[in-house]
């Protein structure tokens, strides 16, 4: 046969409390969810808060931040790396943590990384040669992807 099908599986491990995960975790979730009113979020009023723990023991945070010129906004999680990676350049980031809630409700499921902060992700976790933990959290469920591969399989690199 001149073709075959291959399939491409990924793990992410499933939490039914926040409860069960690290004390440190726990925190970053509170921290997240506290940021994410920080959201400047007048278009689509979904608010998104981001912690990202650096190597170093840095936890730095970020919110949504939109514009009228829609793609001119970006997503929490980037605001956050990026501040991170400015403030600590070459300090590998251990772990991200997400939350977000329509309208500043609570948030029930957890929201997963859009495909761009993915391949953001994805370029930290190989400049440092270190896989990052990303904890996506809802108010009870909260899932873990240790290693942006089992959400962004076949991604782009340069080098
Ligand atoms: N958003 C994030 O900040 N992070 C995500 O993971 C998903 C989406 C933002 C972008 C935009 O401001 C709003 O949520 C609605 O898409």
């Amino acid at each position: 046969m001149a073709f075959r099908k291959l399939k491409i599986a990924s793990e992410i491990t499933e939490f039914d409390s926040i409860e069960e995960l690290p004390e440190s975790i726990q925190k970053m979730i509170y921290l997240s969810k506290e940021v994410s009113q920080t959201a400047y979020a007048p278009y689509s009023n979904f608010k998104v808060g981001s912690s990202v723990l650096l190597e170093n023991g840095e936890i730095i945070t970020g919110s949504n931040q939109e514009n009228s010129a829609y793609p001119s906004g970006l997503c929490a999680e980037r605001v956050a790396l990026f501040s991170a990676n400015s403030k600590y350049p070459n300090v590998p980031v251990k772990a991200v943590v997400v939350y977000g809630s329509k309208g500043g409700e609570k948030a029930v499921d957890p929201v997963a990384p859009c495909g761009a902060c993915r391949q953001v992700i994805s370029e930290y976790e190989d400049l440092a040669g270190m896989k990052i933990d990303l904890y996506m959290a809802g108010e009870s469920r909260v899932i873990l992807a240790k290693g942006i591969e089992s959400l962004l399989p076949m991604r782009f690199r340069l080098l």
